[in-house]
C-alpha cells in the first residue's frame, strides 16, 4: 500500500449460488488484513466487497431450490454477511448487484456505450460453457470441452450485442508494459500478455431473456439481459459512487487495489481494464491475483467432497487463529495446500508456544511480583539491545512486506520478535531476580518483556483483532488504544503512566493434536482429503509409530468390538466422490455406515458381502449422514483400499477377536 491519500481495497463479489468456503474466506480475509494494516498506518481506507447475484449460475441454482432467483439471492446473501460478521470483517461497504443503487449505473454505461457505437448488434456463432458461463470460439476449446474447467460445452447461434473490446488490445499491452504495478504478481502479468498475443475479440455482452432472463436489462433492448460480467465488474465503480456522487467518486476511484483470485484474472485484466477505457475512466492501480488454496494436494470441489467450511473452522478453533493460519500459511501469488495437521502445528507453535507463553510469562509475573502495575518507564541497558531491533525491526518489515504483499513475511518477523522476547526473558530470568528481592531489576526486565508484547500486539492485531485486543487490554491499554496506531508501535519506550494488568492464563490453549485429529473425524468440519493429505513419508512415518511405537494391552484390544456384518444395500452420496452409504446387518440390528471407499468399490458389487465392522465405534455424521460403525480394509501403498471379509460363511453379527 504505497500510497498515502487513501487506499481503496475490494473482494471480488461472490455468486451467491452456493454458500461461501474457505477461498472466499481466505481472500475477504486478505481484504480485511490489508484495510486494517492501512488504517493502522492513518491511511483514510474504503473496503468493499459484495455480492454477484445475476447470470446463469444463481438462475440454475433457483432452479434447482425451486424458487425465484431473487429469493436465491436474499436466502444465501445472509450467509455471506453472517460469515463475515463471524470472521470481524470490517467492510465499509457490501454491495449487491441487484441493488437499485448498481443497476441504474450498470443501465447508464450501456445506453452511454451504445450511443457512443462502442456497442453494437450482431450474429453470435459459437460454444457456451454454463458453469464458467463463458462463450467460446471452436479453437479456444480443448478437446472439444471448456478450456477453463474440462466439462462440456453447448453449440450456441443467436443475435447478441458486443463490446468493441478488440480495438483497445494494442493499448492494453502498451500499458501493462509501462505499468508493471498494475497486474501483480509478476507472472500473472506475462499470463495476461500471453493472453494478448493472440488477437483479442470483441466482448458479448448479452443474453437473450429467452435463454437466462436473470439479469440487468439492456437499456437499449428489452429482450437482453446483460452478460453477468459486465454487470458485476461495474460494482467497483458503482459501489463507490461512479454517475451517483461525483464527489465522493472522485475521492476512491481509480481503486488501490482489486484482490482476485487467478481464477478470474483475464475478467479483470482484460475486460475491466478495456471497459474502462472507453468509459473514459482511470484504471485502477493494482489486480492482484492470489494462489489457490488446495485441500492437502486436491482441488477443493464439491464433488471431490472436500469443500473446508469456514464457519465450522472458526467455531472450533476461534476466529482469530484461523485468520492467522490463513495470513500466514500462504505466500501470496502462489498455491496454499490446507490440512487440520498444517494448521494445529501452527497453531501450537507461534500461537500456543511462542506468543500464548510469552503473554502469560509476562502477565502473570507483573501480577505476582509487582502487585499487577507495570511500571511507566525503565532503564534501557545493552540487555535490552536485541530485543529492542528484534521488535522495531518486525514493525518496519512489516511495512515493507505491505507493499511488497508478502503478509506471510511480516507475520514470521513479528514471530521472530516474539521468540526474541521469550530468550530475554530466560536470559534475563525475572523469577531469580524475584527470588532475590532485586525490585528494580525486576521491574526491568517485566518493562521491557510487555514493551515487546504491547508492539508485536499491535503489529498482529489486523490479523488477529479478538485476541490481540485481550491481549492489549490486559497489558493495561485503554479502549481508545486497543486499535493501534503506526506512530505508537514504532516507537520503544514511551513515559506513560503505570497501569494495572490483569494475568492471562492462556491466550491460546494448546491443542491436543491427536485428540483433536480424532475428534474432528468423528465430526468433519474439513472432508477427509484434508486430513489424509500429509505428505506420502509423513503418513508413512506416522503408520509406523502406532504400529511399533505403541503397545496396547490385551484388555485395552478387547474394547473393540469387531463383528462381520452383512451388507444389504450401497449407494453414492451426492456431492461426496469419496464416500457410500451402507445398510448393514450385524445380527440383531440393522445399521446405516458411511465408508471412504467409493473410489475403489462399485456399490452393487458389495451388495451381498460379508465385511468386518467396529461395532462400537462412537456414532458420528459425515456430511451430513449417520454412520454408526466402521468398517476394516487394508490400506495399500498407492492409497488404494481393500475390504476385510471372512474365509467362508458366517452369521452377520458373529464376534471377531
Ligand atoms: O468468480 N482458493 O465469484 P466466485 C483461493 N462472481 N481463493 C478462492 C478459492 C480457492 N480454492 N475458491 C474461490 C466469481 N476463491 C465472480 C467474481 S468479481 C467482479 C466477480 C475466491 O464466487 C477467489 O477470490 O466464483 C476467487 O477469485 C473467488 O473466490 C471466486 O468467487
Ligand atoms: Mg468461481
Amino acid at each position: 500500500m504505497p500510497e498515502k491519500d487513501k487506499y481503496y481495497v475490494t473482494t471480488p463479489i461472490y455468486y451467491v449460488n452456493d454458500k461461501p468456503h474457505i477461498g472466499h474466506a481466505y481472500t475477504t480475509i486478505l481484504g480485511d488484513v490489508l484495510a486494517r494494516y492501512s488504517r493502522l498506518l492513518e491511511i483514510p481506507t474504503f473496503f468493499l466487497t459484495g455480492t454477484d447475484e445475476h447470470g446463469q449460475k444463481v438462475f440454475e441454482a433457483a432452479r434447482r431450490h425451486q424458487i425465484e432467483p431473487q429469493e436465491q439471492c436474499d436466502r444465501t446473501v445472509v450467509r455471506f454477511q453472517e460469515l463475515w460478521r463471524k470472521l470481524e470483517i470490517t467492510h465499509d461497504d457490501f454491495i449487491r448487484t441487484t441493488e437499485t443503487r448498481h443497476v441504474k449505473v450498470v443501465q447508464k454505461i450501456l445506453a452511454d456505450l451504445y450511443a457512443r457505437d462502442q456497442i453494437y448488434a450482431a450474429d453470435y456463432e459459437g460454444w457456451y460453457c454454463v458453469g464458467c458461463e463463458r462463450f467460446f470460439t471452436e479453437k479456444d476449446l480443448l478437446e472439444g470441452k471448456c478450456p477453463e474447467c474440462g466439462r462440456g460445452v453447448d453449440q450456441i447461434v443467436e443475435r447478441n450485442y458486443f463490446f468493441r473490446m478488440s480495438q483497445y488490445r494494442d493499448w492494453l499491452i502498451e500499458y501493462i508494459e509501462s505499468h508493471p504495478e498494475f497486474i501483480q504478481p509478476a507472472h500473472r502479468r506475462q499470463e495476461t500478455l500471453g493472453f494478448l498475443r493472440s488477437p483479442l475479440n470483441d466482448l458479448c455482452i448479452s443474453r437473450p431473456k429467452s435463454r437466462m432472463s436473470w439479469g440487468i436489462e439492456l437499456p437499449f433492448d428489452r429482450d437482453y439481459v446483460t452478460y453477468v460480467w459486465f454487470d458485476a465488474l461495474v460494482n467497483y465503480i458503482s459501489a463507490v459512487g461512479y454517475l451517483a456522487d461525483d464527489a465522493r467518486f472522485a475521492r476512491w476511484w481509480p481503486a488501490s487495489c482489486h484482490l482476485i483470485g487467478k481464477d478470474i484474472l483475464t475478467t479483470h485484466t482484460v475486460y475491466w481494464p478495456t471497459m474502462l477505457k472507453a468509459m473514459g475512466l482511470p484504471l485502477p492501480r493494482t489486480v492482484f491475483a492470489h494462489g489457490w488454496w488446495l485441500v492437502g494436494r486436491d482441488k477443493m470441489s464439491k464433488s471431490l467432497g472436500n469443500v473446508v467450511n469456514p464457519m465450522d473452522m472458526a467455531a472450533n478453533y476461534g476466529v482469530d487463529p484461523f485468520r492467522y493460519f490463513l495470513m500466514a500459511e500462504m505466500t501470496l501469488g502462489q498455491d496454499a495446500s490446507f490440512t487440520e495437521d498444517a494448521f494445529f502445528n501452527r497453531y501450537n507453535a507461534d500461537l500456543a508456544n511462542d506468543l500464548g507463553n510469552l503473554a502469560s510469562r509476562v502477565t502473570r509475573m507483573i501480577e505476582r511480583n509487582l502487585e499487577g502495575v507495570l511500571p511507566g518507564a525503565a532503564p534501557r541497558s545493552e540487555a535490552e539491545a536485541e530485543l529492542i531491533s528484534a521488535t522495531l525491526g518486525a514493525v518496519a518489515a512489516m511495512r515493507e512486506n505491505l507493499v511488497a504483499m508478502r503478509i506471510d513475511r511480516g507475520l514470521s518477523e513479528a514471530m521472530a520478535a516474539v521468540r526474541e522476547g521469550n530468550r530475554y526473558f530466560e536470559q534475563n530470568a525475572p523469577w531469580k531476580l524475584a527470588r532475590n528481592g532485586d525490585q528494580e531489576e525486576l521491574r526491568r526486565v517485566l518493562y521491557h518483556a510487555a514493551e515487546c508484547l504491547r508492539i508485536v500486539s499491535g503489529l498482529l492485531y489486523p490479523v488477529m483483532p479478538g485476541k490481540m485486543a485481550e491481549l492489549r487490554s490486559s497489558l493495561g491499554l485503554s479502549d481508545h488504544e486497543i486499535a493501534p496506531h503506526i506512530d505508537k508501535l514504532a516507537h520503544w519506550g514511551a513515559e506513560r503512566p503505570p497501569v494495572s494488568v490483569k494475568p492471562l492464563a492462556a491466550l491460546f490453549p494448546r491443542i491436543d493434536v491427536a485428540k483433536a485429529l480424532a475428534e474432528s473425524a468423528a465430526e468433519p468440519a474439513v472432508a477427509d482429503s484434508a486430513k489424509a493429505a500429509a505428505p506420502k513419508a509423513q503418513a508413512k512415518t506416522k503408520a509406523a509409530t502406532t504400529v511399533e511405537g505403541v503397545i496396547v494391552e490385551y484388555a485395552d484390544f478387547t474394547k473393540i468390538q469387531l463383528r462381520t456384518a452383512r451388507i444389504t444395500a450401497a449407494e453414492r452420496i451426492e456431492g461426496a466422490d469419496r464416500l457410500l452409504r451402507l445398510q448393514i446387518d450385524i445380527g440383531d440390528e440393522a445399521r446405516q455406515i458411511v465408508a471412504g471407499i467409493a473410489a475403489f468399490y462399485q456399490p452393487q458389487e458389495l451388495v451381498g458381502r460379508t465385511v468386518i465392522v467396529v461395532a462400537n465405534l462412537k456414532p458420528a455424521r459425515i456430511r451430513g449422514v449417520e454412520s454408526r460403525g466402521m468398517l476394516l480394509a487394508a490400506k495399500q501403498d498407492d492409497g488404494s483400499l481393500r475390504l476385510l471379509t471372512v474365509d467362508g460363511e458366517t452369521a452377520p453379527g458373529t464376534p471377531v477377536g
